[in-house]
């Protein structure tokens, strides 16, 4: 293979000429013997120009498919999971089954960071909204920390409902968060939405409700590692808790996509002039944005909608939606 030999002393300078006029060859490691670097080219240099053979770079494969096409059947390989703290959430296919404890060992070697594989074992249900896991490979545990905009969250994704694909929502909500607004969080889960906001505005007080025991705990436990001081959390159903706040808010989240609207008239009552909801919606794509303008209208009919934004996919043809609107 053709290469330039440069003197050693002269190799950094010659390299980053090569590279400039875009003939520096990365596809191959270059040589060292004695005085002299021999650094592979692509075509002609008015350089001294010599022959030497060389070794290719081998390239490191970087996903699943890379990795397993010749000992899992290809078109079944998972194409992408979920990361929650270290832990990955995956899902597979029924008929690949028997390669599970194979993916997962795979996902561990090609992601460091990830010390955790589950894979879902059933789909979200219930009130709480969660889904069970079955570890697949590494550490035998399922709780962790999970980072994101600047917050710490600490929780088990097989007992608390929780969505790393939202930190881009929440990141919109807080961007359009008022000074010493004062906020209602219905469903607030392990804590996102509170902590997020008073990690990253001004608010004055938020308010988070939440009927799962385990996700209200960690939502506790995340105050804390957190050191927030201006988010007072409550366990109990929104339709108990919230009512005996004696409270009216600035703002009100119901991010509860399933069943949100049911809780519409229990936000108005708890609305001044001018408080935005925003409330989240699982919609096909041909009924946005007029079904969820529907439903908020059926019940509050002056609601002034503000935006509508499509925040992620739930299934195929299938939208997270949040409708931002006042009252
Ligand atoms: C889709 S999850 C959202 C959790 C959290 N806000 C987040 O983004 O991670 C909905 C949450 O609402 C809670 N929930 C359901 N019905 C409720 C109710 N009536 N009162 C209070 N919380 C409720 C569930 O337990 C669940 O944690």
């Amino acid at each position: 293979m053709k290469c330039v030999k440069v003197p050693k002393k002269k190799a950094e300078s010659v390299k980053k000429k090569l590279i400039e006029s875009n003939n520096f060859n990365f596809e191959y490691i270059p040589l060292v013997e004695n005085d002299y670097v021999y650094f592979p080219i692509k075509f002609k240099t008015d350089l001294p120009v010599v022959e030497k053979e060389f070794k290719k770079i081998e390239k490191k494969p970087t996903s699943l498919k890379e990795v397993l096409k010749n000992k899992v059947p290809e078109d079944l390989i998972p194409k992408g999971f979920e990361v929650v703290g270290d832990i990955a959430i995956i899902e597979i296919p029924e008929e690949i089954k028997n390669y599970e404890s194979l993916i997962g060992k795979t996902l561990l070697s090609l992601h460091k960071n990830i010390k955790v594989v589950a894979k879902k074992a059933s789909h979200y249900e219930g009130q709480f909204r969660t889904r069970k896991l079955k570890i697949i490979a590494g550490e035998n545990r399922k709780e962790t920390i999970h980072k994101e905009n600047n917050v710490r969250l600490k929780l088990n994704p097989e007992t608390c409902y929780f969505s790393p694909r939202l930190s881009t929502e929440r990141r919109r909500i807080i961007d359009l968060i008022q000074p010493n607004e004062i906020i209602l969080v219905m469903f607030s889960g392990v804590g996102p939405y509170p902590i997020t906001i008073a990690k990253n505005t001004q608010a004055k007080e938020i308010i988070g409700v939440e009927i799962n025991p385990d996700a209200h705990k960690y939502a506790e436990e995340n105050l804390k590692l957190n050191k927030v001081k201006n988010v007072k959390l409550y366990n109990g159903d929104v339709n108990e808790v919230v009512p005996k706040l004696n409270k009216k808010f600035d703002r009100i989240l119901m991010p509860l996509p399933k069943t949100a609207e049911e809780f519409l008239p229990l936000a108005l009552e708890v609305s001044h002039t001018g408080t935005i909801i925003h409330m989240y919606d699982f919609l096909h794509e041909k009924d946005i944005p007029d079904k969820v303008i529907e439903k908020v209208k059926n019940v509050i009919p002056k609601a002034k909608i503000l935006n509508i934004v499509k925040c992620g996919q739930y299934s195929p043809g299938k939208f997270r939606v949040c409708i931002d609107f006042s009252v």
